[in-house]
């Protein structure tokens, strides 16, 4: 028999579709996928050679649980001289991925019975390991009519003294929408009022295609009371070599360093020596892949605002699109499993990410112009 908590804990609907989509595709037929969250790009050179002449060099070996302090030196600099906040290594905790930071922070910090708010639409996993420790899952609405931002009123009224955790997250999944400094504001005193942590998932951070990146730590006055997510899968196409890192108070910091030695022990240190290169190195492929997702992002919202039926805002930022399928008179599900069937292409139903997703669409647009035009244009002929 299994333990009662893993009956509440949830998945990513994006590998279940993936995995529809494949078997299709040994069966013969021709896919275009849309419907996962990962740059298309190969990781750039000098991160991949970093890593081979780590391995060469020994760094095949356990490390300090927190990361390498050499390493930790490096991305506390890169945040100080990015982001003008001063950190330090104590306040870095180096995971294999962005995920780990947010799985044990909910772990340190949550009893069952607090209240977690979390965006919805948003990223599942959020939802997922808030029930999973016994929590109450709050979820803040996404508004469409706010360029999906959430209204803040709404969150004054979610909001309590049994809320223990605001997670955030900007640039977001699904809808490619950011928060602006006056959301962050607004969360920055409701935290500071009723005395709860903030969780700010900035993994996109650098997918920013107008204006200039905004993070809750703009606001110094949370930083005693903040996790700044951040890490290297979608910034340096680095998804499948897992690493991420988590900034926070170092009192925080020694306890997920804590989780981390009674689960994964480290991050693989030759991977976080190729992590310290990422940031330092030069940064022309990165900013190349940029470029490309903004053209492509240009791209499928002209292309689906001219579907019937489907009418697409301008994300500004990520690699997702997130059109408003209401106008077909079908549900977001129907939708998805449709154009799977009948066009071929793999996208996500909006209710893959909660319940006020249902209206919506999500499309990854990690893929070639190539394959963007032919799937619009499959779309369109399907429908
Ligand atoms: C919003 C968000 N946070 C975190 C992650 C996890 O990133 P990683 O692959 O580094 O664990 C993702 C990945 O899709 C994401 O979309």
């Amino acid at each position: 028999m299994l333990a009662e908590r893993m009956k509440r804990l949830g998945t990513e609907t994006a590998f279940e579709v993936l995995a529809r989509a494949k078997a299709m595709e040994a069966e013969g037929r021709e896919i275009i996928h849309l419907e996962i969250g990962e740059p298309d790009f190969d990781t750039p050179r000098n991160i991949i050679d970093t890593a081979i002449d780590a391995l060469n060099k020994g760094y095949t070996h356990y490390g300090p649980s927190a990361g390498m302090l050499d390493v930790r030196k490096v991305f506390a600099e890169f945040i100080t001289k990015d982001r003008g906040i001063e950190v330090g290594p104590e306040n870095i905790v180096i995971c294999p991925g962005a995920k780990p930071i947010l799985f044990f922070s909910i772990l340190a910090l949550v009893d069952k019975g607090d209240e977690v708010i979390y965006p919805n639409p948003g990223f599942p996993i959020y939802e997922s390991v808030i029930n999973f420790v016994g929590a109450k899952p709050v979820p803040i609405p996404l508004r469409e009519e706010k360029a999906f931002s959430f209204d803040l009123d709404e969150m004054r009224g979610l909001v309590n003294d049994k809320t223990k955790l605001i997670i955030i997250n900007s640039p977001q999944n699904p809808t490619g929408g950011v928060l602006t400094s006056d959301d962050m504001k607004g969360i920055a005193e409701l935290a500071d009022k009723h005395d709860a942590w903030i969780l700010s998932d900035e993994v996109y951070s650098k997918m920013i295609y107008e204006g200039e990146h905004v993070s809750i730590y703009d606001f110094p006055e949370v930083k005693n009371r903040t996790i700044l997510l951040e890490g290297h899968s979608k910034t340096y196409a680095m998804t499948g070599w897992r690493l991420g890192y988590g900034i926070m108070p170092p009192v925080l910091a020694d306890q997920i360093s804590k989780i981390q030695t009674n689960s994964n022990s480290c991050t693989a240190s030759f991977i976080q020596m190729a992590g310290a290169e990422a940031l330092t190195g030069p940064q022309d492929e990165s900013l190349k892949m940029m470029a490309e997702f903004k053209a492509r992002r240009d791209l499928i919202v002209d292309g689906l605002n001219k579907i019937d039926g489907f009418k697409c805002l301008k994300p500004k930022g990520a690699f997702y699109v997130f059109p408003n399928i209401t106008g077909t008179g079908k549900k977001s599900k129907e939708i998805e499993e449709y154009l799977l069937d009948k066009a071929g292409v793999a996208g996500l139903s909006g209710t893959s990410f909660g319940e006020h997703g249902e209206g919506y669409l999500r499309f990854s647009y990690a893929n070639s112009q190539e394959n963007l035009k032919k799937a619009l244009a499959k779309i369109e002929e399907a429908l």
